[in-house]
């Protein structure tokens, strides 16, 4: 009997990563469930259409109705939910969008998943697992020592981060609850290709390429922790399969940068690509401009339980991946196609003009 996968978001940056891995490496029909906002890679999905083990729905996961038709029609053995609004941002220009979709999409979603299981065929109760995909943001912002681990306190500082702490948090009850047999994972900034250029690696590259000015918030001393998609598809795989149920796995690169220097690096790797024009270097091209509200001053994840629990660690180191990167955006000229809406202009700053109105 064939077994089915269905991926929520599986049209996004990593969604389409976690799709291609699956369809790998599993042997399941994988169901790519989405709605298909401004995000979506539509081009990405090309890749998979003639796939015998690929199918796609569109729908948006607060649609009590279509979930109850999809997973009767398709009868998963797991979901991977990692459909959300995921630009920090956008959710500080209109926070509305992040509270349906990732805290009342989850709720729904969640209860679509408990109805399913009191109808489905008891095998297929038994082996079911939830893995809810999130971020390591929910944990707020750290000092200049130490790392997140599975037991940080939650203390999330953006409308984003919250929403995703939300949701975490229901997925956790409605395990404790209701018994809904899920697994979740909080992953450190991802990069990679067909990621949306409204965030900062493609944002800056595709300027570095246009010669436009490289907006770099506050002084760019804010730190995070880069970690290659493929990297990250193939720890929630990992984690699907084996991590135990009820707990939850931190995911990290082992790759803490400095935001300054990441546009740097790719300042030098866009110029040993596409020489520039006038010989001078594009890191002349960096501009300092307002900083995000409440910015996070560092994100750096302690991986140790999902290297030793499941033996996952990551393959791509920061400089080999983030190569790989700049030349994927370099050869698809002006990166994913459903980016033609969005013109690089700075985002976020809603709650900058309110403060100066006051
Ligand atoms: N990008 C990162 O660095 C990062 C890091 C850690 C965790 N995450 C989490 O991983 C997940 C995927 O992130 P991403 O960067 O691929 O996001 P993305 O914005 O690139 O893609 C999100 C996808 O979800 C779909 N979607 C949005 N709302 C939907 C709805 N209501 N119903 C169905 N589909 C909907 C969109 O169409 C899109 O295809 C998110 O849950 C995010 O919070 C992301």
């Amino acid at each position: 009997m064939s077994s089915a996968i269905i991926v929520t978001g599986g049209a996004g940056f990593i969604g389409s990563a976690v799709i291609q891995h699956l369809l790998a490496q599993t042997d399941d029909v994988v169901v790519n469930l989405d709605k298909l906002t401004y995000a979506a890679n539509v081009d990405a999905l090309s890749q998979f259409e003639k796939h015998p083990r690929y199918r796609f729905v569109k729908a948006c996961i607060t649609d009590t109705d279509a979930l109850r038709a999809i997973f009767d029609t398709h009868r998963p053995r797991a979901v991977m939910h990692l459909a959300a609004e995921s630009h920090v941002d956008r959710s500080i220009d209109g926070p509305a969008d992040f509270i349906t979709t990732n805290i009342v999409g989850t709720y729904i979603l969640l209860e679509a998943v408990r109805s399913y299981l009191s109808r489905c065929p008891r095998q297929l109760a038994d082996q079911f697992r939830f893995h809810h995909v999130s971020t390591d943001e929910v944990f707020g912002s750290l000092g200049p020592d130490g790392l997140f681990h599975e037991q940080s306190p939650y203390s999330p500082n953006s409308p984003y981060s919250a929403s995703k702490a939300s949701s975490d948090h229901l997925v956790r009850a409605w395990h404790a609850t209701y018994g809904v047999p899920a697994v979740m994972s909080n992953c450190s900034n991802n990069y990679g290709p067909w990621q949306f250029p409204e965030k900062l690696i493609p944002l800056m590259v595709l300027k570095a390429l246009a010669y436009e000015p490289l907006p770099v918030y506050g002084d760019g001393a804010q730190i995070r922790d880069w970690l290659y998609v493929d990297d990250h598809a193939r720890a929630l795989e990992t984690i699907l399969s084996r991590g135990k149920l009820g707990e939850s796995y931190n995911v990290g690169g082992n790759s803490e940068r400095k935001n300054l220097e990441v546009v740097q690096a790719i300042c030098d790797l866009v110029d040993g690509l596409v020489p520039p024009k006038d010989g001078v270097s594009r890191r002349k091209l960096i501009t300092f401009v307002t900083d995000r509200p409440a910015h996070d001053t560092r994100y750096a994840i302690d991986a140790t339980k999902i290297r030793k629990a499941l033996g996952w660690q990551p393959q791509e180191n920061f400089a080999s991946g983030l190569a790989k990167t700049v030349k994927w955006y370099i050869e698809h000229g002006d990166g994913p196609k459903g980016a033609g809406t969005y013109r690089g202009d700075r985002l976020g700053l809603a709650a900058v003009a309110a403060e100066a109105r006051q």
